[in-house]
């Protein structure tokens, strides 16, 4: 079966492989905490993304868990951990999520529902990844992975999707905020 190479480009995107550590003195507690919770995400990412790929045995327990270290971090919990006089330097975080707080809580939220949809595909497939969890030929690639638009996806139920697919869309959401809320350092 083919698998989807572009997952190792889309990781790369978000952060994961990159070189973008910040220099880890000198930043408030709350930020020091939500970079942490963001390497943990990226982490959980690249576990999830391994296990798709096949590089990593499918292991319900363990796709959840993955699953699950994103959920927590999403939604409220991420809104929660940029407050107003967090942003800006040493932080990597733009000042301009104060004036956007609506627009980067529902980047937030919809990163959330991936999470959740993508928690709930474990509980329905123990054994191993199923044929409906996978993205079907012709679908998604164009439209959805190299969406421009922040939340463009966010209208589709992600529980009506194939999980590979949905993970695709948490990336891109991922990308999504990074691009207009995280200071570009390299
Ligand atoms: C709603 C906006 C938003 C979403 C969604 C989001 N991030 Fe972030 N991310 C940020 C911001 C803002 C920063 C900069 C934080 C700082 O430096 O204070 C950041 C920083 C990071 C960092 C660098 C942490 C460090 O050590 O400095 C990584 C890695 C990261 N995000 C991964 C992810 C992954 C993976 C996802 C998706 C599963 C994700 N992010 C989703 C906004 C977001």
């Amino acid at each position: 079966m083919r698998r989807v190479p572009i997952i190792a480009a889309v990781l790369v995107i978000a952060g994961i492989a990159a070189g973008t550590a910040l220099p880890k003195t000198a930043v408030a507690p709350v930020v020091a905490e939500r970079q942490a919770s963001m390497k943990a995400m990226a982490s959980a990412a690249k576990t999830i993304s391994e296990i798709f790929a096949g590089k990593v045995a499918y292991d319900a327990a363990a796709f959840k868990a993955a699953t699950e270290t994103i959920r927590r971090r999403s939604g409220s919990a991420m809104v929660d951990a940029f407050p107003a006089d967090s942003l800006g330097e040493p932080s990597a975080a733009k000042a301009d999520i104060g004036q956007s707080q609506e627009e980067f809580a529902a980047l937030a939220r919809h990163l959330e529902s991936l999470a959740a949809a993508l928690s709930d595909a474990a509980d329905d497939a123990p054994e191993g990844i199923t044929e409906a969890m996978r993205m079907k030929p012709g679908m998604a690639m164009g439209s959805s992975l190299l969406g421009k638009r922040a939340g463009g996806a966010a209208d589709s139920d992600p529980s009506k999707i194939p999980a590979e697919h949905v993970f695709h869309l948490m990336l891109q959401n991922c990308t999504n905020c990074h691009a207009k809320f995280r200071e570009k350092r390299q």
